[in-house]
Order: structure tokens, then C-alpha cells, then sequence
């Protein structure tokens, strides 16, 4: 695994979602209430939509589509119409910096 720089702690506000890419693959990056930042596949499971157009609901985040939620540490859909989980990545903060580590 690689650490990817993807934005800087002051480019996402908490509570806020962000589309990012690494070499191609867009994420949605979380920066959760409270403190803590989170990523996730962007594209939902379910259809083509991206995450990062939909919420911030705790410490997950809900496809602005059709309003599956999904576990910011599991991937796991809360239920239909999502029924398969998405992937999820560690997320680390070294000084300014928001890493994702990818393969
Ligand atoms: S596209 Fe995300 S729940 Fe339907």
C-alpha cells in the first residue's frame, strides 16, 4: 500500500464531503464532525452516482441518489436499494496533509 496525498486538512470543512482521485479512482473523502477523516469508493453501489454529491450522516455517508447509507469504516450498505459493499481506505493526517493509502 502507497500513501496518496489527496487534499489539505483546510480544503475539506468538517462535516464535509470531497471528491478526490488517485490515479483514476475518485473518492470520496470525509472529514467527520468532531474530528477524523474517512474515505470511500465515490461511486455508489447501486448506480453510477458519486457519494461525495450526497451527505455526511455521522460516520456514514448517503448517496444523494436514492439514500443508501454507507459505513465510512465498512463499506457496508444500511440496506435497498444498495445491496453490495464498497471499499473503503485508511486515511492519515501528517501535518497539513490528508494521505489515503491505496494500492
Ligand atoms: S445510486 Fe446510490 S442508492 Fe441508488
Amino acid at each position: 500500500m502507497t500513501l496518496h496525498r489527496v487534499a489539505g486538512v483546510d480544503d475539506v470543512g468538517e462535516g464535509c464531503l470531497l471528491r478526490v482521485e488517485v490515479d483514476g479512482t475518485a473518492l470520496c473523502l470525509a472529514r467527520l464532525v468532531g474530528g477524523g477523516f474517512a474515505a470511500i469508493n465515490d461511486t455508489c453501489t447501486h448506480e453510477d452516482e458519486s457519494l461525495s454529491d450526497g451527505d455526511l450522516e455521522g460516520t456514514q455517508v448517503q448517496c444523494p441518489a436514492h439514500g443508501s447509507l454507507f459505513d465510512l469504516k465498512t463499506g457496508e450498505p444500511s440496506g435497498f436499494p444498495a445491496e453490495i459493499s464498497s471499499s473503503v481506505y485508511e486515511v492519515t493526517v501528517i501535518g497539513e496533509d490528508v494521505l489515503v493509502d491505496m494500492p
